[in-house]
Order: structure tokens, then sequence, then C-alpha cells
């Protein structure tokens, strides 16, 4: 691999299903120079691979969609080259929106989508870019601060062998609640109850789970973390406990689907059972991630939270790793390492 380009992934058209190499160009361009005051080269070493990607390809959502021509936009961490400003120095670890590319040019302290930031001393990319990063952040302010879980509650999680459901069941039971995980296949039903601590586990590829969670639920779900949306959201709704709250994270399972899904059949048990649904933008809580990280820092020394990264290598396999998110070939934390640390 030459050292001298930059290799970057540009968006050439609006993906249909899972994503296509066709649907991009990956060229070598020439690396950029820091010219204004505050810009900052940056080496890429770890993308972070987030569903998420997936929408900014295809439409305006939370985040404007990436237009046509531009690098594709990725969360990741990487290594400051050359720096013009004077909070950052050359060999500082950062993090921040650095795209499918070999080198990205930040401008520190520029109202950007996400500011670029420095790492915490001691903290390896693979840890920022799980525990302490997004799907971390998502799962600890999505269950205490909207799903507002007490302990002695059921809580039951969907995608839970993924990156933000492995965290929501591990906060579940350092908070001393029954935590239920939803996930596909028998593997990872084993190492989320086995390695993890889930109470128990519903594979959702064998089993019905409509009537598993009236089974394991008979006083009623307190907290449903949703990550999949579909069918999976409208089985939890059914058995909702009274004052049963509905953290509506992600609908994976919608995000490659060109037609917008059938709204779920169960939602009138929020009134039946005085329920609550609430959506959330991890961003929502910017001000308030010391907290979190105080905390997760506490429950990883004590080793009440594991963690697991699942990590591709190779830039030019971008597209190919943020499909493995839509068909299910991640255990953990999905991460592309590009260069070495
Ligand atoms: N609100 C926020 O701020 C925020 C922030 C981060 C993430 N999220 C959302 O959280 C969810 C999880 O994201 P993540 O980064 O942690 O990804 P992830 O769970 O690590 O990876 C995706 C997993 O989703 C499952 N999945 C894929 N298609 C599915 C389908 N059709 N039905 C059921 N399960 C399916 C697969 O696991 P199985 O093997 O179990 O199928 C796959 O491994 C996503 O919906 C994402 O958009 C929201």
């Amino acid at each position: 691999m030459r050292s001298d380009v930059n290799r970057c992934w540009r968006l050439a058209s609006r993906p249909v299903g899972l994503l296509k190499d066709s649907d991009f160009t990956f060229s070598e361009e020439p690396i950029p120079e820091p010219k204004a005051d505050g810009d900052i080269l940056v080496r890429t070493l770890y993308l972070s691979v987030d569903p998420t990607q997936r929408i900014w390809l295809a439409r305006d959502s939370y985040m404007p969609a990436v237009p046509i021509g531009d690098v594709v936009r990725a969360g990741g961490v990487g290594k400051v080259v050359r720096s013009n400003s004077p909070d950052f120095a050359p060999g500082d670890l950062v993090q921040g929106l650095l795209g499918w590319q070999d080198y990205a040019l930040l401008t520190a302290g520029k109202r950007e989508l996400l500011p670029a930031s420095k790492l915490p001393p001691g903290i390896p990319p693979e840890l920022a870019l799980s525990v302490f990063g997004v799907t971390g952040l998502t799962a600890y302010f999505g269950l205490l601060h909207i799903g507002r879980v007490k302990e002695g509650e059921t809580v039951v999680v969907s995608g839970a062998a993924g990156a933000t459901g492995m965290m929501v069941g591990q906060i579940a039971k350092a908070k001393g609640c029954r935590a239920i995980g939803i996930a596909g296949g028998p593997e990872k039903c084993a190492w989320i109850t086995g390695e993890l601590g889930f109470d128990t586990a519903i594979d959702y590829r064998s089993e019905d789970v409509a009537a598993r969670l009236r089974e394991l639920c008979p006083s009623g779900i307190d907290v449903y973390f949703d990550n999949v949306g579909g069918a999976i959201l409208d089985a939890a709704l059914a058995e909702l406990a009274m004052r049963g709250r509905v953290v509506l994270c992600g609908a994976i399972g919608d995000y490659t689907e060109s037609e917008q899904p059938p709204g779920p059949k169960n939602y009138i048990n929020l009134l039946m059972r005085r329920g609550r649904m609430e959506g959330f933008i991890v961003t929502d809580f910017l001000g308030q991630v010391n907290e979190a990280i105080s905390d997760l820092a506490g429950w990883v020394s004590s080793g009440k939270i594991k963690n697991r990264v699942d990590v591709q290598e190779g830039l030019e396999k971008a597209p190919a790793t943020l499909n493995r998110l839509f068909t299910s070939a991640n255990t953990g934390k999905q991460l592309l390492k590009v260069a070495d640390p």
C-alpha cells in the first residue's frame, strides 16, 4: 500500500438493499494539507462501523444524507500527523468523523457535526470506539435516561449480541435487573448468557419470540430496548408491563428496505398499560458524557462489563464490512482497522 496517497471511498449513487462496491468510487487522491488555523491532518487507524451509516448514505435523517460525490461519513480513531492547532500535537490519538479514507483533514474548534476530540490517556482505540464510544454511551443513556430502569425490573433487549445490545444487558445486570436478550443463532445466545451474564436468551431465528416473551415475562416487560423494530417490537409491545417503557434506539431490520414497514399493531398496549415509547439519539446527551464514562469505567474495572470487538482489516473492505451488520455476521462491536496505531 502506498503511503503518499489518500485512498477514499466516495458515494457514487444512493444504495438499494445491501451495499455494492459500485455504489462508490474508490480512488487515490493527494493527501490534504493543513492550511488554515485549527486544521489537523489525521491518519485513520480504526473506523467505527455503525448501522446509521447505511441511513446516512440513503437519506436525510437526524443528520443530512452524505452528498453524492462526498467521502463516506464514518466515525473513527486516528493519529494526528500534522497540526495547525495549539490543542493537538503530532502523535495525539483523536476520534471524530474521519470518513472512509486514509487521511482526514479536520478543523479543531470548527462546529462540525461531531468535533474531533483527544482520546483519554491509556484508552486504546478498540475500547474508545466500543464501551466508551457511541454504542456504549447509547446503551447507557437509552437504558438509564430514556428507559429509567430500576432495580428488580425485567429488561428485554433485541440485537443483544451486537455492540449496543451487549452493553444494555450488562448495564441492566449491573443495576440489579433481570436481562433477557434476543439474538440470532445459538452461538450468540450462548455467548450472552454464558459470558455476559444475561439471565436468558431468545433465538429469534429458531424460536417463537412472542410465545417465549409471554412465558418468560409473566408480569410483563418493564423496559424493552429496541434495536431492530418490526415483528420483534410488536411482540414486545404485546407483553408490556403496566407503566412499561419502550426505548426506541434503532430499527436495523428496516434500514436496507426501500418501503416503510407497517406500524406495530400492538401499540394500543401503550394506552392500556399506561406505557411510554420514546426515541433518542445519543448525541442528545453529549453534555453528560463524563457521568457515563465514569460509571462505565467502574463497571469495566470491576468485571461487570465485558467487551468484544469484531475487527475486519483493510480500507478496501469498507462496504463489505458495513454489510456485515445487516447480514448478522458481526458479534460485538464491528470495527475496521485501516492502519497500525
Ligand atoms: N439512537 C442512537 O443514538 C443509536 C446509536 C447507536 C446505535 N443505534 C442503533 O442501535 C442498533 C444496534 O446498532 P449497533 O451499532 O450496536 O449494531 P450491532 O447490533 O452490533 O449490529 C447489528 C446486529 O443487528 C442484528 N440484525 C441485523 N438485521 C436484523 C434483522 N433484520 N432483524 C433482527 N436483527 C437484525 C444482527 O444480529 P443478529 O445476529 O442477532 O441478527 C447484527 O449483528 C441499530 O438499530 C442502530 O441504528 C442507535
